[in-house]
């Protein structure tokens, strides 16, 4: 399984309140920012990187491959859009343990079709399993789509369907607006991707 579990009672304990009992009444605002933290190191290990690679650093720029750092830019982004939403509190040891063990992945459409009023994506199913592995290991799903240039009179309906052709499903939609512009659309795509995961068909 490709999991890394980070260990939670060790951070439990560098948090500076003591035993271990005292880690359910940590906080919750310094359980969040270790959990940031906690990704973060996971990102920085996949790299080998010591620290947070940093642009205007000049020299060994060429050495991070660029879907890495990719990879690492849209984590820190949603990390940041994460801090900004209202956070859940967490309840269990168990569910942190869960949250810890997340490996993110990421992936780019393989091709889009853009008419005018529709915009097609095609993701392929066989590298994403190949990376993810079995239906059962993904714990969710989210499609991003930087909202580029805005030309919407007053506010704009976006539908997401899924699937192919006649047999497209509608999943889910949201009003955008010209102040999206440069922001993230995101929709939880978690069921429809366990779906094709778990059925073997063809990439769409
Ligand atoms: C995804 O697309 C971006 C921008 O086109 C590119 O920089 C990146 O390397 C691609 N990542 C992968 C994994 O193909
Ligand atoms: C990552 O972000 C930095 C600045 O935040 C940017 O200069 C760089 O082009 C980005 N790289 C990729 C691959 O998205
Ligand atoms: C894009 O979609 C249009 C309309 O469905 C279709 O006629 C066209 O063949 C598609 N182009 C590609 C490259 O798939
Ligand atoms: C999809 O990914 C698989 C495995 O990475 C690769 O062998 C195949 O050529 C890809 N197919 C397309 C259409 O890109």
């Amino acid at each position: 399984m490709r999991v890394e579990l980070l260990l939670l009672v060790a951070m439990c304990l560098a948090g500076g309140v003591g035993g271990m009992s005292t880690c359910k009444t940590v906080n919750l605002e310094m359980v969040r920012l270790k959990r940031i933290e906690a990704i973060r190191s996971q990102i920085l290990s996949k790299l080998r990187l010591p620290k947070a690679p940093e642009p205007e650093e000049s020299g060994d720029e060429e050495d991070i491959p660029t879907d890495l750092l990719s990879l690492y830019n849209s984590t820190k982004d949603m990390l940041t859009e994460q801090e900004t939403d209202v956070q859940t509190p967490i309840s269990t040891e168990q569910e942190e343990e869960e949250y810890f063990a997340k490996v993110l992945h990421k992936f780019n459409a393989t091709k889009t079709n853009t008419t005018e009023s529709s915009k097609v994506m095609y993701f392929n199913i066989s590298e994403i399993r190949r990376s993810v592995g079995d239906h059962r290991l993904l714990t969710s799903a989210e499609l991003r789509m930087l909202i580029r240039s805005t030309t919407i009179p007053t506010e704009q309906r976006v539908e997401l369907y899924y699937g192919g052709g006649a047999g497209a499903r509608y999943h889910a939609s949201r009003f955008v607006t010209n102040e999206l512009k440069d922001k993230w659309l995101s929709f939880d795509v978690t069921e429809p991707l366990r779906g094709w995961l778990q059925h073997s068909g063809e990439p769409r």
